[in-house]
């Protein structure tokens, strides 16, 4: 018989997500609709390791599921990668009567749920970062707000790309993964799309189409360059002076971790909180929410942990279809 788990705790880790907030107050109400009681951890496990832990009612989380950001605050903590480290995270959630912890977050911060599971406290991911880049699941909280901010940004640096008749390289974010450039390079109707997991560093073919583009008649030249490929500015000083064609760099930056979540990002944090509690709520640990092929389901960590993603190759092509 599974152990009643009767305090949960929360928090969330890594790089921050809108929708993050909604998946907090959904935690923190399913949880008190089953008659757990809740804790928020500040700062992930910067925070469990420091004690920052608070009580929470479910007005704790009141006026939060249209914000941004995250109310726990998050961060990276490198101590938390030890066994040591790990080890005191586990023995404060005793001390603190935790018996189960929901970590919003992406992959590495599943790691460390997976770590604390193996210690006894009863554990359940739910995915959080804006890049899309955890394998099990099609759907990551931020990423619908991410793509979309985005997607209005390129709108505007298009009009004066434009009416200038320039060519723009706009760097998105993404250090590893292309997906938050290839959806904007399909929403925007980009020329040229740069992703981590395919770009070759043909700069050469990059110019080449540059120009053909400008002799059938384009007035601009949009060219989305994720993150991980990174130096836009020194690229379009290059392309510049090998087209004459005047070429400016923007990079979006952090812009696109912020701001008011979208309704998706909203309902599917919400959706994946609550489920998160009623797994803790049956006994289960060590598992990571996901939404796969339509529907709400979870993963052992270890399992969703090894598995790969890539992107879908056709929706490149017919992302490169549409450019040309
Ligand atoms: P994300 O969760 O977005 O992938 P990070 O990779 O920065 O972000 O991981 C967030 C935090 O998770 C790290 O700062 C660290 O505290 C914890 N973490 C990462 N990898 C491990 C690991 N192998 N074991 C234990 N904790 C880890
Ligand atoms: O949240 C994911 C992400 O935005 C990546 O795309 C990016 O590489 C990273 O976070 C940057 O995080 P930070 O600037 O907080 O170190």
């Amino acid at each position: 018989m599974a152990k009643t788990v009767k305090t949960i705790g929360v928090l969330t880790s890594g790089g921050d997500a809108p929708g993050m907030n909604a998946a907090i107050r959904a935690v923190v109400r399913a949880a008190i609709a089953k008659g757990m009681k809740v804790k928020g951890i500040m700062r992930g496990y910067a925070g469990l390791l420091q004690e920052e832990i608070i009580d929470m009612e479910s007005t704790s989380v009141s006026d939060t599921i249209n914000r941004g950001g995250t109310i726990l605050y998050t961060a990276r903590c490198t101590e938390f990668t030890t066994e040591e480290g790990q080890k005191q995270g586990a023995e404060i959630c005793r001390k603190h009567g935790i018996d189960g912890i929901v970590v919003i977050g992406g992959d590495g911060s599943f790691r460390g749920a997976g770590k604390l599971s193996a210690l006894g406290v009863n554990t359940i991911g739910v995915p959080g970062t804006i890049d899309l880049d955890i394998a099990c699941t099609d759907y990551t909280i931020g990423f619908d707000t991410a793509v979309n901010t985005a997607m209005d940004a390129i709108d505007k640096v298009r009009d004066t790309s434009t009416s200038h008749e320039r060519c723009s390289i706009i760097e998105v974010m993404g250090r590893h993964a292309g997906y938050i450039a290839l959806w904007c390079g399909i929403a925007n109707g980009a020329e040229d799309i740069l992703l981590p997991e395919r770009y070759d560093g043909n700069e050469q073919m990059l110019i080449n189409r540059i120009i053909e583009n400008r002799k059938r008649g384009k007035k601009h030249n949009i060219i989305i360059n994720a993150e991980g490929i990174g130096h836009s500015a020194s690229m379009a000083r290059r392309i510049e002076a090998a087209t004459g064609i005047e070429t400016r760099a923007t990079i979006l930056g952090h812009m696109q971790r912020g701001g008011t979540p979208t309704c998706k990002d909203r309902v599917y944090a919400t959706i994946m909180g609550a489920k998160a509690v009623e797994l803790l709520a049956s006994g289960r640990s060590n598992r990571v929410m996901a939404y796969k092929n339509g529907n709400y389901v979870d993963f052992d960590i270890q399992e969703a942990l090894a598995m790969t993603k890539d992107i879908p190759e056709d929706q490149y092509d017919i992302s490169k279809m549409m450019s040309r």
